[in-house]
């Protein structure tokens, strides 16, 4: 008899559904699962997620594509959010995000080619009487220069 190994991320996908429960309601959860292991969701994870909760992939792609915390492509590891809000705007947040893009060589909304960082703009950190402020990961900083956004940077590991 063949015994056909079967995939581990259909293998990871079957437990939770198991864990959430086979109904279109776990859909978000389980994007939310898989996001976190993998940084992303791929192709043939949403072909399965929609197969096992029996709903179309096009269902589980306009889920992810209507998320900012879901994507299809994996970003990159520390995520860089420059606040885009007025105040951080009037206090030069242009420069600090054209330094940002400078030193690490990629556009906001896109991974350094390393995939070290990945940039996207957020709305106010609240923070906004120490602006231009920027969030690396979990740390917010703030009072940032062009040059203090770029040292920074050049310290997240
Ligand atoms: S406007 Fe930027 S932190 Fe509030």
């Amino acid at each position: 008899m063949l015994v056909v190994e079967k995939n581990a991320l259909t293998e990871e996908i079957e437990s939770l559904v198991q864990r959430f429960g086979k109904d279109r309601s776990s859909l978000l959860k389980i994007l939310h699962e898989i996001q976190k292991t993998h940084r992303h969701i791929p192709d043939f994870a949403q072909q399965e997620i929609a197969r096992l909760l029996d709903i179309h992939p096009v269902e589980v792609y306009s889920v992810i594509t209507f998320y900012a915390f879901l994507n299809t492509e994996p970003k990159g590891r520390n995520l860089v959010r420059v606040c885009k809000t007025i105040t951080c705007d009037l206090q030069g947040k242009d420069a600090v995000c054209k330094a940002i893009e400078r030193e690490l060589g990629c556009k906001f909304g896109e991974s350094s080619k390393d995939n070290k960082f990945y940039l996207e703009y957020a709305n106010c950190l609240g923070l906004c009487d120490m602006g231009p402020a920027m969030a690396v990961n979990e740390r917010v900083y703030t009072n940032l220069t062009p040059e203090k956004a770029v040292e920074i940077l050049n310290g997240v590991k």
